[in-house]
């Protein structure tokens, strides 16, 4: 090796820009916000941080710093009852409170499934599934992007206990995973299903409970995963499971044993959103709504592929990263934020623009963002 540790980050970081994707952290410019994951506009909601503030200041027997993790000092009745309540709501035998979606699903993935068992996946989930895959001791192989006959054929020549991983809204394209069918599927070859349900947690079901609730299949996947950090406007995420399997990864999972646990301030956050949850209904009303009009005005674009659905995640498909980049600068030189997705985060050819639409979005700025679009 004839090269010093300062010359490989700098050649690393080289390698990003002539790639075109290096990042870089900015601060928002106070543009109009279509991009965030805020989709029911809970992180902004004034009504909401009195609520959170006046659910601290009645709970003083309850110190604001966890003070440790939850097997140590981490633990109290606060924390309990919330996981009763979580299980309650999203219809679970039990619920098993993480510090983030990315630790839930790391944790989760590279804990459960052992050697010689087999991860069955669908090839577009989130990095934190992959990275929790990748640390299993587990084999693991991927199936086509909503390709149930793959995902069978997986199935078939895998080996050990068989887990299958999907998401039930997919983060980038803001398209539905077949969960009925996939639940079938992973019946017939008794592999055990989890379902990362981020992108629709609060948005999908009656109640915001998630779309294997609102399509009756909870008894039927072995874990579901919400987080909290979208659409409920705060930070966390809880894996619904059964108590046994709750019990397993609290002796055996790291990210959940090593780590200290959430601060009050967050549980008390997560609290309120969830009660904020009751009068969301004509927030998803509007979203959906936004959806629609969006979805309709881009049917005058020549230039570019959108990917639409009828909730908050839209995709307008710009192939390169440096293409990307300039279609996003044009679209925010009108005053209108949205953020390229470049590759590695996304395969090389499949860079895009991610449009999320939000309950605080006015149907103008919709119109507005659509013939930006249109003219480009
Ligand atoms: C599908 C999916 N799962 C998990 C996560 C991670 O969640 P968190 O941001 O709470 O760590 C994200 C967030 O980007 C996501 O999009």
């Amino acid at each position: 090796m004839n090269y010093t540790i300062q010359q490989y980050i700098h050649s690393k970081l080289q390698q990003r820009k002539d790639e075109n994707n290096f990042r870089a952290l900015s601060i928002a410019k106070g543009l109009i916000d279509f991009y965030s994951n805020d989709y029911l506009s809970f992180a902004r909601d004034e009504e909401l941080r009195k609520r959170i503030e006046e659910e601290i200041k009645v709970h003083p027997e309850v110190s604001i710093g966890s003070t440790g993790s939850r097997l140590l000092s981490g633990n109290n009745e606060y924390f309990e009852s919330l996981e009763k309540f979580l299980a309650e709501f999203h219809q679970s035998e039990s619920a098993l409170i993480f510090n983030s979606g990315f630790d839930a699903n790391y944790g989760l993935l590279s804990t459960l499934p052992y050697r010689d068992d087999t991860i069955v996946y669908d090839e577009t989930v989130h990095a934190s599934l992959h990275d929790g895959i990748r640390n299993s001791k587990a084999n693991s192989v991927s199936f086509s992007h909503n390709n149930l006959d793959e995902l069978e054929e997986k199935l078939k020549t895998a080996s050990g206990l068989k887990f299958v991983v999907v998401e039930s809204v997919y983060s980038m394209d803001g398209d539905l995973a077949p969960l009925k069918e996939i639940v079938d599927v992973c019946e017939k070859y008794g592999a055990g299903l989890i379902v990362d349900e981020a992108h629709a947690t609060g948005i999908f079901g009656k109640r915001g409970e998630g779309r294997i609730v609102e399509l009756g299949l909870q008894s039927r996947c072995i874990a579901r995963v919400h987080t909290f950090s979208k659409a409920l406007g705060a930070y966390g995420a809880v894996v619904l499971l059964s108590q046994e399997l709750k019990e397993f990864l609290v002796n055996y999972c790291r990210p959940f044993i090593f780590s200290t646990a959430l601060p009050f301030h967050s549980l008390a956050a997560i609290k309120c959103s969830y009660d904020f949850l009751k009068g969301a209904e004509s927030r998803r009303e509007k979203l959906s709504s936004l959806a629609n009009n969006f979805t309709q005005q881009l049917r005058g674009t020549r230039n570019f592929q959108p990917i639409t659905s009828n909730f908050s995640i839209q995709s307008l498909m710009v192939p390169g990263n440096q293409n990307a980049k300039q279609i996003a600068a044009k679209i925010q030189e009108q005053g209108l934020d949205v953020r390229p997705i470049l590759s590695p985060t996304v395969p090389k050819g499949k860079e895009r623009i991610r449009i999320c639409l939000h309950s605080f979005n006015t149907e103008e700025e919709v119109t507005k963002l659509a013939q930006i679009i249109n003219s480009l």
